[in-house]
C-alpha cells in the first residue's frame, strides 16, 4: 500500500555506536512463508516474520486469494488453500513498493484460470514486469499492462497450463521464483536454469514444504527441476534475521569512530552473504562469532568494530547476485575507505526500487565524494576515515535502502546528511530508527 506524506530525516555525527542490534526477520523468506503457507493444505505457523509494509501487503494479497492469514500472539498463522486452490481476488492486488511481492504473486497465480489485476506505488509502477510475464506466457498466461510492461497490469492465468523450461536472461531470484511458483500448478516438470546462482530461498522452502525439487550444476548454470502438482504440507517456520537489514548497523559501526556493535543470529547463506565477505576483504573488523547451523542454514552473530584501515577493492562481478541489495550501503563504506572501490556487473541495480546507481552517485557527489558510473558499473573514490564532507539533502526516490544508506553515512560525515523522505524505510526495516538510536545514533 502507498505510504503517507514524505518525512525528511537528518543524521548527524554521534558518539560511537555500541550495543546489540536485533534486526527484523528476512524479507525474502517472509514473503515466501506467506505465499507457500497459502498454497499448502492446512495450518502454517510463522515466527519472526518481518512486519514491514512489503510483507504485510503480501499477507493481504494472500487473503484476497482465499487463504486465511492472521496473527495469534507473536505467531502468524496461515490456513492454506492447497496447490491449484487460489481463488480469484475481488479487487486489485496492490503490492505497494514490493517487486518481490508482485512478481512472486504473478507467478503463483499464473497457472490458475482467472484474471488478476496488480498495481503498486509510484516506484513499483516504473519497474519492468516483462521479465516475469515473458516466462509466464510459456505456461499459457496472458498479460495486459501499460507500455513497457509496467503496472497496473492484468494477468489472465492459464486454465490448462503446460510445464515450462526456462533459462533466466537476468540474474534474478524473483524471476526464478515466479517460474517455480507457476510450475507448482502445472502438470509435469518445470525447469529453470540460471547462469549465476541467485538467492535460493524458494528452492529450499519448496523442498521444506514437501515439493519434489532437484538442483544440479550444468555447463549452462544451475538447473532447478520442480515436479508440478505436489501436495504441500504446512510448516512451522522460524524466519531467520535479515542479512540485508544487518548490513546497516554493521556498516555504520565500521565507519563511526570507536564503535563496537553485535548483530546476532544473522543468516550467512552463501547466496546472501557477499557483502560481509567484501567488507572483510576491504579490511573491516567484522567477526563471525558463534558460527552454527540453524534450520539447515549457516548462522552467526556478527561483531563489527570501527575500522579505520579499510581499503577500496574491485568487487568480483561473480559476487554481485549474493549482495545485490547491499551495493548502496557498500558505497557508503567505500567512501570512508582509502582508494577506489570498483563495482562491475551490476546492471540490475538500475531496476530496483529506483535506479540505485544514479541515486547513490548523485547523493554521494552532493556529499563531496567522487563517483563515476556507466550502464553496469560504478566506482567510488574513498576519502578515508572521517573524510566525507556530507552536508547535503539527498533524494531517496521511494527507496528504503537509499534512505538507510544515507542516514548511516550521516553518522560519520563531517556535516549532517538529510534524506528527503524516511517513510520508505517501513517497507523492510520499520524499527530502523529506534534500533540505531539505541546504539547511539543521532537522528532528527
Ligand atoms: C529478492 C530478490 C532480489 C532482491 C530483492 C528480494 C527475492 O531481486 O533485490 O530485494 O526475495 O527474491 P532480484 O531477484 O530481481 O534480483
Amino acid at each position: 500500500m502507498s505510504h503517507g506524506p514524505a518525512t525528511p530525516l537528518t543524521a548527524a555525527t554521534a558518539g560511537p555506536l555500541s550495543g546489540t542490534a536485533h534486526v527484523p526477520g528476512d524479507k525474502s523468506i517472509s514473503h515466501r512463508s506467506l505465499i507457500l503457507g497459502a498454497m499448502a493444505v492446512g495450518e502454517t505457523r510463522i515466527t519472526g516474520l518481518l512486519e514491514g509494509q512489503d510483507v504485510l501487503d503480501t499477507g493481504r494479497a494472500m487473503r484476497a486469494f482465499g487463504a486465511s492469514v492472521e496473527k495469534e500472539g507473536e505467531t502468524w498463522v496461515v490456513h492454506g488453500v492447497g496447490v491449484g486452490g487460489l481463488m480469484e481476488p475481488e479487487g486489485v492486488i496492490d503490492c505497494g513498493n514490493s517487486g518481490t511481492g508482485v512478481r512472486l504473486l504473478m507467478g503463483a497465480a499464473a497457472t490458475h484460470g482467472f484474471a488478476v489485476t496488480y498495481t503498486g506505488d509510484a516506484s513499483l509502477r516504473k519497474r519492468p514486469m516483462a521479465r516475469v510475464t515473458d516466462p509466464l506466457a510459456k505456461f499459457g498466461a496472458v498479460a495486459h499492462g501499460r507500455s513497457g510492461g509496467r503496472l497496473p497490469m492484468t494477468v489472465v492465468g492459464a486454465s490448462t497450463p503446460v510445464p515450462v523450461r526456462y533459462a533466466t536472461p537476468v540474474p534474478s531470484a524473483q524471476v526464478k521464483s515466479a517460474v517455480l511458483l507457476a510450475g507448482l500448478n502445472a502438470p509435469g516438470e518445470t525447469v529453470v536454469v540460471e547462469r549465476e546462482a541467485t538467492r535460493d530461498h524458494s528452492e529450499r522452502m519448496l523442498a521444506g514444504f514437501g515439493a519434489e525439487i532437484a538442483v544440479r550444476d550444468t555447463s549452462d548454470g544451475r538447473e532447478i527441476t520442480l515436479v508440478g502438482r505436489p501436495e504441500l504440507a504446512p510448516q512451522t517456520i522460524a524466519v531467520p534475521r535479515d542479512p540485508s537489514s544487518a548490513a546497516f548497523p554493521v556498516c555504520a559501526a565500521l565507519i563511526v569512530p570507536g564503535s563496537d556493535v553485535l548483530v546476532p543470529n544473522i543468516g550467512l547463506n552463501p547466496t546472501r552473504a557477499g557483502l560481509f565477505e567484501t567488507l572483510r576483504e576491504m579490511g573491516a573488523d567484522l567477526v563471525y562469532e558463534n558460527p552454527r547451523e540453524e534450520g539447515g542454514e549457516p548462522v552467526a552473530d556478527l561483531r563489527a568494530r570501527f575500522s579505520p584501515d579499510m581499503k577500496g577493492i574491485e568487487v568480483p562481478p561473480t559476487r554481485a547476485a549474493s549482495m545485490i541489495d547491499e551495493y548502496p550501503i557498500l558505497s557508503v563504506v567505500a567512501a570512508h575507505a582509502a582508494g577506489t572501490t570498483v563495482m562491475r556487473g551490476v546492471a540490475e541495480l538500475r531496476v530496483k526500487e529506483c535506479d540505485r546507481i544514479d541515486a547513490m552517485a548523485a547523493g554521494l557527489r552532493d556529499c563531496g565524494v567522487a563517483v563515476r558510473d556507466g550502464a553496469d558499473w560504478w566506482e567510488v573514490d574513498g576519502r578515508g576515515p572521517g573524510g566525507v564532507p556530507g552536508g547535503a539533502m539527498v533524494a531517496v526516490h521511494l527507496d528504503h535502502r537509499i534512505a538507510m544508506s544515507f542516514l548511516c553515512a550521516g553518522l560519520a560525515a563531517r556535516d549532517p546528511i538529510t534524506v528527503d523522505d524516511a517513510t520508505p524505510i517501513a517497507t523492510s526495516f520499520p524499527v530502523f530508527r529506534d534500533l540505531m538510536e539505541t546504539l547511539g545514533a543521532s537522528f532528527r
